[in-house]
């Protein structure tokens, strides 16, 4: 049966609300209470077997009943009663259930919610929940919840998997002045999920701003091709990022991926701009609703003192958009806009004489000044000015520039005049807050869209050669011997057979075998035990480098044997790998894991104690092009070692990235086979000159 779209759920014609009851204070009663008082137009049907009339509506015993067509019923009964609902809205032709109601798989009734959606299958309707608050528009008078009333008007849209955090947004809308269109409760996510209603806002005429608050998304991959499709900015709230995933991670790059960082990196893929807490959700959905992205990061401040303009400098830099001096143009001509005693440089300070005039002359030019790519705007309440009068000749300046498509955010310290004059901003258009902080906060989160933006445009290269037939061949005889890891050879043949440059590495079972490999493969060698059994090969001695000659070749080879054999006297030994030794290079750390929301993904770190103690890592969902794996290098702290410091050359971060993105296409083509993964070390050479994985684990998916 062919779903329906989730239009009649979003924007319905007609409303049945299955279990409307007549007895004030209870859900069904509140739903039908708040559909009449935010005074939707189409047709309301209460349904309950037991009455004729509610609140003034004629009752039906059933949607069977209805002498209409229903779009949407909003199921306010006890979850046992589910199927027999599901079934009567089926057959009536009801498109979409608004499921408030709770007792489903959030609390161990998995049955009840599969019953039901088997049921809405066989008819093609479409669930919104089960255990859900509803869902609310102002540009449609609707309030089909138990939601209090409709929220603040505004242009965001609120996808929400808690419905008490949406009750709270709805009625924080007016306190704190942010507006918003749509309030949706998704709860269970049984049927419509994130992707779905994201894909439906970004067509939504009434929506400039998608803004969620995710728990845990079902299907990561789903969510960010329509994140990555939205042409709209999308701000996410995320919550429960401490612990997940971290604990039974077998390869070094399982122990560093935590939840915080796997959504962080997945966000960042998908143009997704994070809010830190609630109160930061709040002043980003106000910008990012109100203003257009940041286009370049010549971020100018006006201020009219000294302190406030500081403390922006300080935030710029805090947030990422460190200022810079306007050029001399900029500077001769805000001169005349200033006492003599004013600061041109940036910020701009006008200094506590600053009137209407000089602010709105000062912002009319700069904002129209092709070098300023943001303003902020800052105001400290004085004696001699009034804060609304400036914030109206600000707005002034702001729309008689003719300038669009450049971001403003205002921020006016004091008293109750500054409210007065934030709010009265806020209404025209121009998002505006107490502490110049967040002023500039929101200007970063306006840069960040723009950024992640043009990363999304920017063309995927391709890389590498995939040689699934090979990896497939080494991952079977591992299995067939009953192992869920790779050696660290067979690990490096995988690796191999996906473009990576791996160091040359041979088993011997004999030491005779031993000396023979070391010859063909060349003098200095490193030689490593071979076991599945010892994945930690230097804690168990059985690892010994720079060995010169056939004699210490021999040495080495009896020393590994009986170290492991103390380590690990039950170890099933396969031999001793015999390997080409590297020269040094920069040492960094490439791995994967398989992560429960978003499949596979990368990461890049710089070995040793970055990796050990600083745990100085960045993640990426797989594919990573080699283009993205370069913005990769560049996010770690230790960023500036790979690109050369103290007369270092800098290392070759061409061969790194599309090591990267060979490495991300094989975990990508290996999905079904490979649980974790390391190539760590990776010794990195100066430019030019490559880089060779020294060692490899593989630890594979149990079958
Ligand atoms: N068709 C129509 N009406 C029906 C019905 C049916 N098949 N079966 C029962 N009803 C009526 C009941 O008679 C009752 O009407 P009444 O008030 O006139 O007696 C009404 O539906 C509601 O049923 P009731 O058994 O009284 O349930 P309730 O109102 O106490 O609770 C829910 C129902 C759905 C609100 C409750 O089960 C629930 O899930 N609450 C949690 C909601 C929630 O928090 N959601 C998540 C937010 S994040």
């Amino acid at each position: 049966m062919k779903k329906n779209s989730i239009d009649a759920l979003m924007r319905p014609k007609s409303i049945a609300v299955v279990g409307a009851s007549a007895t004030p204070g209870k859900i069904g009663y509140t739903v039908v209470k708040n559909l009449l008082e935010s005074k939707f137009e189409g047709e309301i049907y209460p349904i309950n077997p037991k009455d004729t009339e509610i609140l003034g509506l004629p009752c039906f015993k059933s949607v069977l009943d209805v002498p209409g067509t229903i779009d949407a019923a909003v199921i306010t009964v006890p979850a046992k009663f589910m199927s027999g609902v599901a079934e009567e809205c089926g057959k009536k032709g009801v498109k979409g259930l608004i499921a408030i109601a709770s007792g489903f798989s959030e609390s161990g009734r998995k049955d009840l919610e599969d019953e039901m959606l088997e049921i809405c299958g066989r008819y093609g309707v479409r669930v919104l929940g089960p255990n859900i608050v509803g869902t609310l528009s102002n540009s449609d008078n609707l309030n089909a919840s138990f939601a209090p009333f409709l929220p603040k008007k505004g242009k965001a849209a609120l996808i929400s998997q808690s419905g008490a955090l949406l009750i709270a947004i709805d009625a924080s809308s007016f306190s704190r002045g942010v507006g918003f269109d749509k309030l949706i409760s998704i709860g269970n996510m049984s049927d419509v999920d994130f992707a779905e209603i994201v894909d439906w806002l970004n067509d939504d005429p009434n929506t400039t701003c998608i803004t969620l608050y995710i728990e845990g998304l079902k299907e990561g991959r789903r969510f960010l091709e329509a994140a990555r499709r939205s042409t709209k900015p999308i701000i996410a709230l995320k919550s429960g990022v401490s612990t997940h995933g971290a604990a039974a991670a077998a390869s070094h790059t399982g122990s560093l991926a935590g939840a915080a960082k796997v959504y962080g990196a997945a966000f960042q893929q998908a143009g997704v701009i994070q809010a830190s807490d609630l109160d930061n959700f709040f002043d980003r959905t106000l910008a990012l609703s109100l203003q257009p992205g940041m286009q370049g990061d010549n971020l100018l401040i006006i201020t009219n003192g000294g302190g406030v303009g500081v403390l922006a400098t300080d935030a710029a830099e805090k947030f990422g958009l460190p200022l810079k001096f306007a050029p001399p143009d900029v500077q001769k001509e805000l001169k005349t806009h200033m006492p003599e005693f004013g600061s041109a440089k940036n910020p701009v300070d006008l200094t506590g004489m600053a009137g209407n005039e000089w602010y709105g002359d000062s912002v009319r030019y700069a904002y129209a000044h092709p070098w300023v790519d943001g303003l902020v705007i800052l105001y400290c309440e004085t004696a001699i000015t009034n804060p609304v009068e400036i914030a109206q000749s600000v707005e002034k300046a702001i729309r008689e520039s003719g300038v669009t498509g450049k971001p403003i955010s205002v921020s006016m310290v004091g008293g109750e005049r500054c409210d007065a004059a934030i709010q009265w901003l806020v209404d025209h258009g121009i998002p505006a807050y107490g502490a110049p902080g967040l002023a500039v906060n929101v200007m970063a989160a306006l840069r960040e869209y723009d950024q992640m933006r043009k990363s999304l445009a920017e063309p995927i290269e391709a890389c590498g050669p995939e040689n699934r037939e090979l990896a497939i061949q080494v991952i079977k005889k591992a299995r067939k011997a009953g192992r869920n890891s790779l050696t660290e050879i067979e690990a490096k043949q995988v690796f191999a057979a996906y473009g990576m440059p791996v160091t040359k590495t041979e088993l011997a079972k004999s030491e005779d075998e031993a000396v023979e490999l070391a010859k063909s493969i060349g003098f200095p060698v490193v030689m490593k035990i071979v076991s599945p059994d010892i994945l930690h090969k230097s804690d168990a001695g059985g690892v010994k480098v720079n060995i010169q000659d056939e004699a210490a070749v021999r040495e080495a080879y009896q020393m590994i044997l009986a170290n492991a054999m103390d380590y690990k006297p039950e170890a099933n030994v396969h031999g001793v790998a015999i390997q080409e030794m590297a020269p040094w290079g920069t040492e960094v750390i490439l791995g994967s894991i398989n992560d429960p929301t978003f499949g596979p993904t990368m990461m890049f770190g710089l070995g040793g104690i970055f990796v050990e103690v600083l745990k100085d890592v960045t993640f990426r969902v797989a594919p990573v092009a080699s283009n993205q794996a370069l913005h990769m290098l560049g996010e770690i702290r230790g960023a500036p070692i790979l690109a050369g410091v103290r007369g270092e050359k800098p290392r070759d971060q061409e061969m790194l990235a599309e090591t990267i993105c060979r490495y991300s296409t094989m975990i990508l083509d290996l999905d079904d086979e490979i649980s974790e993964s390391d190539a760590n070390p990776v010794l990195v050479y100066e430019e030019g000159k490559g880089l060779k994985v020294v060692d490899a684990r593989i630890i594979l998916k149990k079958k």
